[in-house]
């Protein structure tokens, strides 16, 4: 192998492992500050055919709140966390169930020119990243919300 290569590899197994250094360059990072973001909504979805069956909490951080001077444009390095658990039912109320994953959306016009600007990511319940088809498993929903900069969930702060 040459040593092109070999750099390649180290330099791919080394921002696998979860170096803080390495973390804060990767725009997908799990965000792990995002209790101190803001939180606009809860979206409860009741249709058990419905992927998006469940309990959603939505989280913003400060950047994506210019974008409400900003003609609805979110700027670059704003981040939307969607924490996505099951629907537990009582008979008077919704509640979380169990935490099924977090989504994750990015604003780096440059990096996600395919997506509208925005990159994408899924995690599980313990942070690691999921492997995605992007634009099967993402883009294919999000792309029909052009009027919005591709967010479904309205808030105005
Ligand atoms: C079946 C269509 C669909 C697919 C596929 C989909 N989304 Fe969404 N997404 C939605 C809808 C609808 C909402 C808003 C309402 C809700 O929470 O269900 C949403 C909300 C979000 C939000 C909160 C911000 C917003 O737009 O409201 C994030 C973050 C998000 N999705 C990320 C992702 C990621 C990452 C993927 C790929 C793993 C993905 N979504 C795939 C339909 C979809």
């Amino acid at each position: 192998m040459s040593s092109v290569a070999w750099l390649l590899l180290a330099a791919v197994s080394l921002w696998g492992s979860r170096s803080p250094q390495l973390a804060a360059l990767d725009p997908m990072a799990f965000p792990n500050e995002f209790r101190q973001w803001a939180h606009p909504t809860t979206i409860v979805n009741e249709s058990p055919n419905d992927p998006r069956y469940g309990y959603h909490d939505v989280y913003v951080n400060e950047k994506s709140l210019d974008k409400n001077s900003n003609q609805g444009v979110y700027p670059d390095g704003s981040k939307v966390l969607l924490l996505f658990y099951d629907l537990e039912k009582t008979p008077n109320d919704y509640g979380r169930g169990q935490l099924k994953n977090y989504l994750l959306m990015v604003k780096d016009e440059q990096l996600y020119m395919k997506t509208g600007g925005w990159g994408f990511a899924s995690f599980a319940p313990d942070t690691t990243r999921q492997v995605l088809d992007v634009q099967k498993e993402c883009w294919s929903c999000h792309s029909n919300q052009s009027r919005t900069d591709y967010v479904f969930t309205n808030f105005s702060q």
